[in-house]
């Protein structure tokens, strides 16, 4: 969680733009609500190195902000970041060109990516203090790499800075889904947690300071965010610390309305998607605010599982329901969808989000009330998303315990199916394990380590099929896996 740059600034952004937005952040209630990064994205650099290859930025663009500070140091702003309580964030490209070669306004720049730079330019960012990457893929895709290849060597990379440096460099992948990075990028080269785009810009940057006729056209439509989170569904890709990217959020830039702001918080909301604001911090309105900080909507976010939704039901055409399975046994997010001209009231089947009792509560959060539970019905308004938490009962889950090596024949023939997993990894990494189906797709969960005897727990989406379900690290052993129907 936490502020982007690019979305209004674009490559106009500097010190005093991201100073500015650091304070925003620190003090409009953000902060406390848990947005903790400030992420610099590009423009910080225009590729130029010195003769022993280090990064060489622009002094007007990056002065020194206290005094004794060196200007052209990136360390002053990520200094700055620090001393209000946040976390830094920077931005390259895993090819040896990078975006700038393509601009959005003004001229191109080459060699703006640290391909052939790995180990200098991540124990770099290290040094000078950022605890984020972003790392885009304009070079890679134009060289014709392999994501999962490039990504494995950025995070090589990044390790040995973290030994180095004894800081931690959290990795975005930011590959635009066209690799199917949810097949990869979980676990990629031993990464303990991450985070992989699933698609394009939702909108290019809209940066009102340019008066350039471009941006000017520029207006965020219901569509475009419909479409980021449509592309962005791989449920049985995502589990605890790896999670899907759904792009930078555009709350409150221009096009959008109040019920778009709703849509767009609790989309990424239910899909604990990364919530990298890139709206102009200084100027959000205290509705828009006020959904970005609601507590309800953010406790969904965070779940422990980070579980994405299911859509379970669209009772009438462009009706929807999805449902996303919690941690707490019993428990499911719920989303009410309605991308339709007409209001509607939609009634909550319990058997479809695959609980069973009747409702001990359903919670309607954008109003923060309890609503009768006794045939519970929701309204959601014309083109607008309700979002609720519902409480009953599990349904009987089957339970299958694990050999050494994995377990087989998963049934989840009705739908993508939720199953909790109990674990112990006392590999000291995190340990990959596989998942096949004979619907064709498979994927990796990565189970961070467990110390001593503890348990851990995750849990995931198994793919629609029969699956199954290989570990190949030693010293992990999945205990049980509770599979419920849907
Ligand atoms: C790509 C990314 C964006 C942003 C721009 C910068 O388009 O997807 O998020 O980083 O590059 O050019």
């Amino acid at each position: 969680m936490g502020w982007n740059s690019w979305n209004s600034f674009a490559n106009i952004v500097n010190s005093e733009i991201v100073q500015q937005q650091a304070r925003a952040l620190a003090s409009n209630g953000m902060k406390e609500a848990g947005y903790e990064y400030v992420v610099i994205d590009e423009g910080w650099w225009l590729g130029e190195r010195d003769a022993a290859g280090n990064i060489v930025v622009e002094t007007k663009q990056w002065p020194a902000i206290k005094p004794g500070e060196k200007e052209g140091d990136m360390a002053n702003i990520a200094a700055y970041i620090h001393s209000l309580g946040l976390k830094a964030g920077i931005y390259t490209d895993a090819g040896r060109d990078g975006c700038s070669m393509y601009p959005d306004s003004g001229p191109k720049y080459t060699n703006t990516g640290s391909e052939g730079h790995y180990e200098e330019d991540f124990l770099q960012f290290s040094k000078w203090g950022f605890d984020y990457v972003k790392v885009d893929w304009c070079g890679g895709a134009k060289e014709k790499r392999s994501g999962a290849v490039q990504y494995a060597q950025v995070v090589h990379a990044i390790q040995r800075a973290e030994k180095i440096t004894g800081r931690k460099l959290f990795l975005s992948i930011c590959e635009w889904g066209s690799q199917n990075p949810w097949f990869w990028a979980p676990g990629v080269g031993g990464v303990e947690s991450t985070i992989w785009r699933t698609g394009g810009d939702i909108i290019p940057p809209l940066v009102e300071s340019l008066h350039d006729p471009e941006h000017a056209k520029r207006v965020i439509t219901a569509k475009n965010l419909l479409d980021s989170f449509e592309a962005g569904m791989h449920p049985e890709a995502q589990h605890t610390d790896y999670y899907n990217d759904l792009d930078m959020m555009v709350m409150g830039m221009r096009g959008m309305t109040d019920a778009m702001d709703r849509i767009h918080m609790g989309l990424w909301a239910i899909s604990s998607a990364p919530l990298m604001v890139g709206s102009d911090l200084t100027r959000l309105s205290p509705a828009t605010l006020l959904l970005l900080n609601n507590k309800e909507a953010l406790a969904i976010h965070n779940d422990a599982y980070g579980l994405q939704p299911i859509k379970v039901a669209e009772p009438t055409r462009g009706v929807e329901i999805w449902a996303k399975p919690m941690a707490i046994p019993g428990r499911r997010a719920v989303v009410i969808l309605n991308r339709t001209d007409t209001p509607t009231q939609a009634s909550l089947d319990l058997d479809k989000l695959g609980l069973a009792g009747t409702p001990k509560s359903v919670r309607d959060v954008w109003n923060r009330r309890d609503l009768a539970t006794a045939n519970a019905a929701v309204s959601a308004p014309a083109h607008d998303l309700a979002l609720l938490v519902v409480d009953a009962e599990d349904k009987k889950p089957a339970e299958y315990p694990a050999n050494d090596s994995g377990i087989a024949g998963i049934e989840a023939t009705r739908g993508p199916t939720f199953a909790r997993l109990q674990y112990t990894n006392n590999s000291g990494q995190v340990a990959i394990v596989r998942v096949k189906s004979t619907s064709g797709l498979s994927t990796a969960l990565a189970l961070p380590p467990t110390a001593g005897s503890d348990t851990g727990a995750a849990g995931l989406i198994l793919p629609h099929g029969t699956a199954d379900l290989s570990f190949e690290a030693q010293q992990v052993v999945v205990r049980k896996l509770a599979v419920y129907a849907w």
